[in-house]
């Protein structure tokens, strides 16, 4: 039996190479691996303000995005959450069984609030809705970033509380998985920055959909440094950022790298550079449109990933449900 691996993807923002680089591609490349659940969290971008027309089109946007990288219906789920209620009905649940104090805890939540003035029961319940969506598929693997190391850790604590509180392993533990370091690529105008969605800065980020005219501008903007000496050299930001995107696009080894960019200069590495990002995207680029051209046909395959899962998350939920004598 394959481990299954649960996945979560907010759709907020504009994805960009990092997110490509240090997720997305990697999703496509273990497909055969696992047992892969990818689920687009439209409850969980409801947590925070969003205009409607929006938060409709990056959905679409997103699974286009999706199914455009690689991930295949017949190897992998792909869905969205609010497609399958059992998510929402899991969630109030666990909200129920989960201490105040455990969601208070949480330093997510705790930068969130600060920065709004209004927020949401939602903001502060979030992680519990996470709980759910992992909980639901008796997942073994989430892969998550760093920051939500914590929120990982809370599903852990919440199923076990569960668990305990009714004598009986109703719900499977699961684990995390942090992606090895150097999946971590930076933003172009501060090197300094990890690469994010949420920067809407001109030049920060190169976004999978933008054109080559696009991305040779920003690239010719980047940041990089007064030497000339091309290597990997963490301490220096920009250059090392750039070879690093080289790296993950040509998957060249790091001394060839270095010795192909011998004698040269900043020009040529951001000219090569250039190339290989415009060449490296151009597939999914020219499959995102293809697929974008009939809406329809990716509303049909969401449906369809939505269908795949249900059945499990309801089983689960009625386990649930008998369990804490509800109905
Ligand atoms: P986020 O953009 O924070 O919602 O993250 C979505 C996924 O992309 C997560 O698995 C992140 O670990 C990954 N990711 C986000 N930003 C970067 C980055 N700058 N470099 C590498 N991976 C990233
Ligand atoms: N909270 C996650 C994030 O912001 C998204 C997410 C929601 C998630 N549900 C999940 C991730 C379940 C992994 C598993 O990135």
């Amino acid at each position: 039996m394959k481990k299954r691996v649960l996945s979560g993807i907010q759709p907020t923002g504009n994805i960009h190479i990092g997110n490509y680089i240090g997720a997305i591609r990697q999703w496509v490349d273990s497909q055969d691996k696992y047992d892969n659940i990818f689920c687009i969290v439209d409850l969980h971008a409801i947590t925070v303000p969003i205009e409607p027309k929006q938060l409709k089109h990056t959905i679409r946007q997103l699974a286009t995005l999706l199914f455009a990288a690689g991930i295949t219906p017949e190897k992998s789920a792909l869905f969205v959450q609010s497609h399958v209620s059992e998510h929402a009905e899991m969630a109030w649940i666990i909200t129920c069984m989960t201490p105040w104090g455990w969601l208070h805890r949480m330093t997510q939540f705790k930068e969130k609030s600060s920065n709004a003035e209004n927020f949401s029961v939602g903001l502060f319940a979030y992680p519990a809705l996470m709980a759910a969506d992992i909980l639901l598929y008796d997942s073994d693997l989430v892969p998550v970033g760093e920051d939500q190391k914590q929120h990982l850790e809370l599903t852990r604590d919440i199923a076990q509380r569960i668990n305990a509180l009714y004598g009986k392993d109703i719900l499977k533990i699961p684990q995390a998985v942090i992606p090895e370091v150097g999946s971590r690529i930076m933003g172009l105008d501060d090197p300094t920055k990890k690469m994010s969605k949420s920067e809407d800065t001109a030049n920060h980020a190169i976004h999978l959909l933008d054109t080559p005219d696009v991305i040779r501008r920003k690239i010719k903007r980047a940041t990089t440094d007064s030497f000339r000496e091309i290597r990997f050299n963490e301490e220096r930001h920009g250059v090392n950022n750039l070879l690093t995107i080289y790296e993950a696009f040509t998957k060249m080894s790091r001394p060839d790298i270095e010795s192909h960019f011998a004698g040269k200069g900043y020009g040529d590495l951001k000219k090569e550079l250039t190339e290989v990002v415009i060449e490296g995207l151009r597939p999914l680029q020219t499959r995102y449109h293809e697929l974008a051209s009939d809406k329809k046909h990716v509303d049909l395959l969401l449906a369809e990933g939505a269908d795949k899962v249900r059945a499990t998350a309801n089983r689960t939920l009625r386990r649930v449900h008998k369990t804490i004598g509800l109905g």
